[in-house]
């Protein structure tokens, strides 16, 4: 990692960029796979974390906002819009800044984790709630850049797809190998579309002999893929994966067919109960909708459908603290302390 220049120097001969294209990266990728002993133990795998939440604005989304504003600012274009529900956004809002263009987000009105909205304000786009969800944003945002001088930074955009796909390099590279299994939450899919797109690269080139089965995973409340129709009113605490009708389904479909792979639902309180077992147990602090792959992981273990002695990759996408509320739900309020360390050990319990 020390020196890691970012995806697209790292990955240059593998992504579509002239030698002289003006790159315009934060150093995004190269981010860590974490042994999971905790989840190796209960599901009889090796299971290891792609920690995604460690990139510049905390999110996946960065491997395909470097090259869909590298791409936006060689072509011209002086302006970038994106749907979103809070991470695209809060990484098209961080590279347009570094790139000098004009960002708008669409977004659902009250249904974007806080830190995401931040981020958002805090780099100066243009924020515009829509009464809807993520599902007529993207429609808006699809047809305002068919409309106007603005381009389109969704994972409908094909070059999102060919930054993202670098992650799956990443973990081929780290590995020697592909895993047998990899896992992730699926939304609007372009993240699968993608993972699969970088292994069957690094197939047919000979880098790896096999590819892994790919497991997406959605939220109950929001499972087009898993019930094979699109959704009309997604819910689920995961809000980043609330998205009833995903753009790259078809994709999505084939990622799964092709590597014999599945999708799966997995209900809040599933997704609630991954959460705290990856903070509390591997110390790794993600959002909702990233432990949402984690609950399908046991879910798949459980059930059987997820052999025993499996090398699993389970992406974890977005970190914790995009949506501190979540964290804090429940949360015990306790009375102060005076200034003593005998109250301390008492409130401890040390004494
Ligand atoms: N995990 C997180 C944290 C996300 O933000 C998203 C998507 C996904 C998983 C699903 O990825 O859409 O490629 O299947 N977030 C988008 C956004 C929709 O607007 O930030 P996908």
């Amino acid at each position: 990692r020390p020196g890691w220049p970012g995806i697209i120097h790292v990955y240059r001969d593998r992504l579509p960029f002239t030698a002289d294209v003006e790159v315009v990266t934060l150093q995004e990728g190269g981010t860590p796979l974490v042994e999971a002993r905790h989840l190796s133990e209960l599901t009889g795998c090796r299971v290891l974390l792609k920690v995604e939440g460690a990139n510049p604005t905390g999110s996946f989304k960065d491997r395909g906002m470097t090259t869909a504003i590298t791409h936006a600012l060689a072509a011209g274009s002086r302006a970038v819009i994106c749907a979103s529900t809070g991470n695209t956004s809060a990484s098209a809002a961080a590279y347009a800044a570094r790139a000098g263009l004009t960002c708008a987000v669409l977004v659902p009105r009250g249904k974007i984790a806080m830190g995401k909205l931040a981020q958002a304000v805090v780099h100066g786009c243009r924020i515009l709630q829509i009464d809807g969800n993520f599902d007529d944003c993207l429609e808006l945002a699809r047809k305002t850049a068919a409309g106007y001088p603005i381009t389109l930074v969704n994972s409908v955009n094909p070059i999102r797809i060919e930054g993202q796909k670098t992650a799956a390099f990443e973990v081929c590279d780290v590995l020697g190998r592909a895993p047998d299994v990899h896992v992730l939450p699926v939304g609007n899919a372009g993240n699968i579309t993608a993972y699969w797109k970088g292994y069957t690269e690094y197939l047919s080139d000979g880098v790896i002999d096999s590819a892994p089965r790919m497991f997406g995973i959605q939220a109950a409340g929001a499972a087009p893929l898993v019930h094979g129709a699109p959704v009309s009113h997604p819910e689920t605490i995961a809000t980043a994966i609330r998205i009833g009708s995903p753009a790259s389904w078809g994709t999505a479909v084939a990622a799964r067919d092709a590597s014999d792979g599945l999708f799966e639902a997995v209900t809040d309180e599933q997704i609630l109960a991954a959460y705290r077992l990856l903070a509390s147990r591997e110390g790794v602090f993600v959002e909702p909708a990233s432990a949402a792959s984690v609950a399908g992981l046991l879910l798949a273990a459980a059930d059987g459908r997820l052999p025993a002695g499996s090398l699993v990759v389970c992406t974890v996408t977005g970190h914790g603290l995009k949506d501190p509320a979540t964290a804090l739900d429940g949360m015990v309020e306790v009375e102060p302390l005076p200034v003593d360390p005998n109250a301390v050990a008492s409130a401890l319990e040390l004494v």
